[in-house]
Parts: structure tokens; sequence; C-alpha cells
């Protein structure tokens, strides 16, 4: 019999490098991230969400007709069908949104007729629609249950700025929809972080890209991953005070509550993101009159630096993206989805890279019970 191979526990798998991948680079000690070699804030100030999806798709940046073909591409799949239109209706108005994008990203499995084809193209195609869906999925439940008519997305326009016509049926200011493509371009990608292993997991047992996405918008959901964004808001909204603000984070660390929107597991510096939407929500404040909500959050930033700074704790990418997305009007139940309809793309980037070279991905524990337990008799126990 051939020997065990050595074992040892990694709860949270904190250590483990689980395989190799040419999506994202991060150096959390430095506060550095890459897609595909390029520096986040490079694409930030320069490209384009689209842009940013090929690249994580393809490896490389595209040529311009490259890119003009794959933003036909992705335009051609933005309309939901009726019968995701009907579903959509009836789903209930109280539901959360993060629900109700898992179970329409499922639902949309149920028409595909390639949904049992496992090529790559397949694959690629499959996850070309989730993402060009997503915004409508979005859009639609949110009028819905405002009692609004839903709107027809317009291929004219790019993702970003499609979500915010198809959310409030005008075509937003050019200032607000270049700030969600940015939001979009800073959350596209981030290693193999909660969700992403998740899409792995699921598509490495030769499940389909639907069942990955499904249980990546699922994983998001979480307060200590995609959800945090929304807790800042609530964290924000319940301090109200800029008085209130020393009391409330001196109380949270002595009482070992964690402040929502700092800490990561692999950022031990700013997180880069942070530092970009941190100007990027003081100056969408200033434009929109809503400034109260960025003094808060910086002065929690100055005590937070002050107290547990040293210790590694700085505002994450849900810090300042809550205000971000607060200012531009979006409900905050949204600010989740809205970070799945960027992840979209590295959830499918990983997804495919796991099709091309797979392995099942099959950890294992170590067990801590008993052995050689009696069976007992339901009656004689
Ligand atoms: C993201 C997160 C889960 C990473 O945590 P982790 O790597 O598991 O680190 P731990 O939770 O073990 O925390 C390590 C130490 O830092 C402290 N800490 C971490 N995040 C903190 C926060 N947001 N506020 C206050 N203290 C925090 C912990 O209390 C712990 O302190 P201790 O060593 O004195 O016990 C954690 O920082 C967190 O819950 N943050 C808030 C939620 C959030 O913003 N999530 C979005 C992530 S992008």
């Amino acid at each position: 019999m051939p020997e065990a191979p050595a074992m040892h526990i990694d709860k949270g798998l904190d250590n483990t490098i689980i395989g190799e991948s040419r999506k994202s680079f991060i150096d959390g000690q430095a506060g550095v991230l890459e897609y595909v070699g390029i520096d986040i804030d490079e694409l930030a100030r320069n490209s384009t969400f689209e842009e940013v999806v090929f690249l994580l798709w393809n490896d490389r940046l595209p040529t311009s007709s490259e890119l003009e073909s794959f933003e036909a591409e992705l335009r051609l799949e933005y309309p939901l069908s009726q019968g995701v239109i009907e579903m959509i209706k009836g789903i209930p108005h109280e539901a959360s949104p993060m629900h109700v994008l898992r179970t329409v990203v499922s639902g949309l499995a149920l028409e595909d007729e390639e949904c049992n084809d496992q090529s790559f193209e397949s694959e690629r195609r499959k996850a070309v629609r989730v993402l060009s869906k997503t915004p409508a999925i979005i859009a639609a439940f949110d009028r819905c249950r405002r009692g609004l008519e839903i709107v027809d997305p317009d291929p004219n326009l790019n993702i970003a700025t499609n979500f915010l016509w198809m959310l409030n049926g005008e075509v937003p200011g050019e200032a607000s929809a270049r700030a969600i493509d940015v939001c979009l371009i800073l959350h596209a990608d981030h290693g193999i972080n909660a969700s992403t292993f998740a899409a792995m997991v699921t598509i490495a047992t030769q499940s389909d890209m639907y069942s990955a996405l499904t249980s990546a918008v699922g994983t998001l959901r979480g307060p200590l991953h995609g959800g945090a964004n929304e807790r800042v808001m609530n964290m924000l909204q319940s301090i109200g005070d800029l008085d209130d603000v020393e009391p409330f984070v001196m109380d949270s660390l002595k009482n070992k509550t964690k402040i929502m929107g700092f800490g990561h597991r692999v950022y031990k510096a700013l997180d880069p993101r942070a530092k970009y939407l941190k100007t990027f929500a003081e100056r969408i404040a200033e434009e929109t009159g809503n400034t109260d909500l960025y003094v808060l959050s910086t002065r929690i930033q100055d005590i937070m630096d002050r107290e547990v700074g040293a210790k590694g704790i700085y505002p994450n990418v849900d810090f300042y993206s809550a205000t971000t997305y607060f200012s531009l009007g979006l409900a905050i139940d949204l600010f989740t989805p809205v970070f799945a309809m960027s992840r979209n793309a590295g959830w499918a980037a990983h997804s495919l890279e796991q099709h091309q070279d797979n392995r099942l991905i099959r950890p294992r524990c170590q067990y801590t019970g008993d052995h050689a337990v009696e069976y007992v008799p339901i009656n004689e126990r």
C-alpha cells in the first residue's frame, strides 16, 4: 500500500496554495493588486469594465476591434427572456436582492439549450450570458419592488451606464456612470477569495458555469465577504453623528465587535482598491453634496489607524465603496448585488481556468470523533 502523504490542518486555508493562476496578483504586505500583471490603479484610471473582463478571460488586453466585437457579444445578451421577467415578477418584493440574484442566475440555466454542453466554448458563452444579464436582473427586481415598470436594456450603452438606465429609467450623467464603471473594475477579481473558490469547487466537479456562478453568488452574500459593504452603510447610519464616532469605535474594539469595512485576510497594508475608492468617494460626495457620510468615514479611519493600524487592520474595498454607492443613490441592499455584477468577471475567469486544467477539489478534515461505537437500536436509546 502506498504511504499516506503527510497532512496538516490549515483551518480557513490561509496557508494553502490550491493551484496556479494567471488572473490576479495580490501582495498583501505591500498593498498591491494586479490583474494579469497590470496595476489596479492604472486600470481604474484608464480602462473600462468591458476591457477588464476581456483581460481576465484572455490574459491580455484586447485590440480595439477585439474590444468592439466583445462589447457587441455582451450587449446581444443584455435582454432577459419573458420567462425570466415573469420569474422576477413572481418573487415577493421583500426578498433580499442577493437571494433573488442567486435564484435567477440559477434559473437562467433552465432556458439555455446548451446547459449540458460542457465544452470550454459553451461554458464561456454561459459566462457571457450571466455577466450580461446580471445588471438587468438586479434592476428589474428593484423596479418591481418599487411598483415601477421594468426598463428594457439599451444595447447602445455600456454595462455601467445601462445598469443605471435600467434602474432609474433615465440615462445617467457621465460622472455617475464612470463611478459605477470604476467600481466594477475594482471589484472584478481578487485571487481565490471565498466566492471564487466556491465557483471553482463547483466547476471542478464537471458541473456547469451556471452552477458555479450560483454557488459564488450565495457565497458572496455573507457579511465576512461581499455582504460587508451593506453592513458598512448600516453602521455609518447607526452612528449618525460625528461626535459619536470615537465612543462607537472604542466600544466596538473593547467588546471585540468588528468594525465593518476594516481588516482583510490577505492585506495587512492598505487595500489598494480602498485607496482609490477613498478619493472617489470624496469626489462624488462633493459632487452630490453628500459629504456627511464621507467625513464620518474618514473619522472612523483616523481612529482605527491610531488604535489598530499597527496590527495591519486598514479599510478594505467595502469601506469606501459603501459611501460611493450611497452617494450615487443606490439602495443599500443593492450594494452586494453590484459587487456580484462585477465579480462575475473573476468568477468566470477562474472557473474557465479551472476547466482548462481541471482536478477535483477535495480537501480532507481531521476526524476527532470516536471509533468502534456500538449501534444502539432506537427503542433502547
Ligand atoms: C475580513 C476578516 C474576516 C478577515 O479576518 P481574519 O483574517 O479572519 O482575521 P481575524 O478575524 O482573525 O482578526 C485578527 C485580529 O484583528 C482584529 N480585527 C480584524 N478585523 C477587524 C475589524 N474589522 N474591526 C476590529 N478588529 C478587527 C480581530 O479582532 C483580531 O484581533 P485579536 O488578534 O486581538 O483577536 C475580518 O477582518 C472582518 O471580519 N472584517 C469585517 C468584515 C469585512 O469588512 N469584510 C470584508 C472583507 S473584504
